[in-house]
């Protein structure tokens, strides 16, 4: 059996399909390029028979990144396995990922179906996408978690003789517990003669809607499986898929009893979770492992005191393998271009000379309001500039609020170039400031949920809003940030009307 992990990363397709946190083609380019710097092996580029935009990233990123496999999902279509093999004609290498229901839930709910009849529609779609004449065939057998073992070898054992060389067994609903999952894995090893003799390799897939995505991954792993599919920080549907850095980590520090190889740069994991955050306006949960920003954070005297003594005493881990660094340079007004750059490429963005003259204006602002810069400002001000284009924008806005007064707002609006302003009291500063942008932009809206978040701490700081408007049955998501509570929910407000579907 092989000693080498293959890290499948899926964070542009299944972790993109978090509402809210869809990306551009852009910012998915960026995404990619940052996976390549990584070491991922194989980038799940999208879905390209699901919309125009997936297709488009697909092409885009093949065009993009030159070392990892780029893969693109298919149902078990025709038409699907044709748009992905155009969308990924300008690949390297190429990967299909054709697939379909195996569980008996979903053989009788969504095929109405027989066990016979998807056996022949699974070798139908996986021939077919052989004939396609890609580098790779990927066969998902999807809730193969639900699935029952010796009907899913049957399956496996069909794909494999059909073509695939890489079988996902995909926990879809995030239920199987570790010792199942991986004596699932087990016994597809045991009885399928393709896996036995390495005609093909298991692959992991794990949701983590109980919280076991992890574990489950490393207990396929353990049981023979030698990819892993993940996401960057866990993102994907629902409670999210396997972390990358999860199980990157895990391998690291456990190699003396789980010796493979993986092409992981673990340096750059944190730069890659923090670009990533920024660009799908995601937060990372505070105690996530290896990421959250307490993930190595002492704060009780005792522990503080071991790890002053020595490192080791409560430290599993090296910050810096996961590219955290200690001179975590603190920018202030004062800082230039170059340290602004530095510490951009630290975060794992590139920007070309005029991008940087913007950040830097932007962060100049910032910086006069907010003495000290951290990570989560510079990404957020890097965030603002790649999202940028935008069809209504705020030039200014100002608000009366307080205890005892009637909340006023006067606001100016650039609506594709021309100048509006308006005014309206509200019974809040957010309640005015909308009132006064519906007198401008005329459109039936309505403000579903928001969050505010404060970034890091002090009454210094600048707060993200994360906001939902309704707009002709459809629900936008739209995020903003200012050290102007008000100004940031406004920007969020604007920011979902900038994504309204033409009218
Ligand atoms: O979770 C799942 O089953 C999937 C498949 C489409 C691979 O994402
Ligand atoms: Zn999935």
């Amino acid at each position: 059996m092989s000693d080498r992990l293959i890290f499948f990363d899926t964070t542009l397709r299944d972790g993109e399909q978090v509402p809210g946190c869809q990306l551009n083609t852009i910012e998915k380019i960026e995404v990619a390029r940052q996976l390549e710097q990584l070491g991922v092996d194989v980038i799940e580029a999208g879905f390209p028979a699901s919309s125009p935009g997936d297709f488009n990233s697909v092409v885009e990123i093949s065009k993009a990144v030159t070392w990892p496999v780029i893969c693109a999902l298919t149902r078990a279509v025709e038409s699907d396995i044709d748009a992905a093999a155009q969308a990924l004609q300008y690949a390297r290498y190429k990967r299909i990922h054709t697939g379909i229901g195996t569980s008996d839930e979903h053989i009788r709910y969504k095929f109405n179906s027989t066990r016979e009849e998807i056996i022949e529609r699974a070798v139908a779609a996986v021939k077919y996408a052989v004939s396609k004449k890609v580098d790779e065939v990927e066969f998902y057998a999807e809730d193969a978690g639900r699935t029952d073992n010796e009907y899913l070898a049957r399956v496996v054992d069909a794909a494999v003789k059909a073509g695939a060389t890489i079988i996902n067994i995909p926990d879809t609903t995030g239920y199987c517990l570790p010792d199942e999952y991986g004596a699932k894995i087990r016994y597809l090893m045991e009885h399928v003669d393709g896996l036995a003799n390495g005609k093909a390799i298991l692959s992991t897939h794990c949701h983590n809607d109980l919280g076991m995505a992890t574990a489950n991954t490393m207990s396929g792993v353990l049981n023979g499986a030698r990819q892993v599919e993940v996401t960057v920080n866990g993102v994907g549907e629902r409670a999210g898929n396997t972390s990358l850095e999860e199980i990157a980590m895990i391998i690291k520090c456990h190699h003396a009893t789980i010796p493979l190889d993986f092409n992981i740069k673990t340096t750059r994991i944190y730069p890659t979770s923090r670009m990533v955050s920024s660009l799908m306006s995601m937060p990372v949960q505070f105690n996530k492992a290896i990421v959250g920003r307490n993930a190595f954070a002492h704060s009780s005297g005792i522990h503080q005191d071991g790890v002053l003594k020595n490192s080791q005493t409560y430290e599993i881990m090296d910050p810096k393998d996961v590219g955290l660094d200690d001179n975590n340079i603190v920018m202030t007004a004062r800082s230039g271009r170059a340290a602004l750059k530095h510490r951009l490429v630290s975060l794992g963005i590139k920007v070309d000379p005029k991008q940087l003259d913007r950040i830097y204006e932007a962060f100049l602002k910032l910086a006069d309001k907010k003495k000290e810069l951290n990570d989560d400002d510079i990404l957020m001000l890097a965030g603002a500039d790649t999202a940028a284009i935008k069809h209504v924008k705020l030039d200014s806005l100002q608000v009366t609020t307080g205890k005892g007064v009637t909340p006023i707002a006067a606001i100016r609006l650039n609506v594709a170039g021309e100048e509006f302003e308006a005014a309206s009291t509200g019974n809040g500063p957010l309640d005015a400031s909308i009132k006064a942008l519906k007198q401008i932009i005329h459109r039936k809206m309505t403000l579903k949920e928001m969050t505010i978040q404060a970034l890091s701490k002090g009454s210094d700081d600048v707060c993200k809003v994360h906001m939902q408007v309704e707009n002709d049955g459809h629900l936008y998501y739209g995020f903003g940030s200012d050290t102007d509570i008000v100004t940031a929910s406004v920007e969020a407000y604007i920011d979902c009307i900038n994504k309204f579907k033409p009218q």
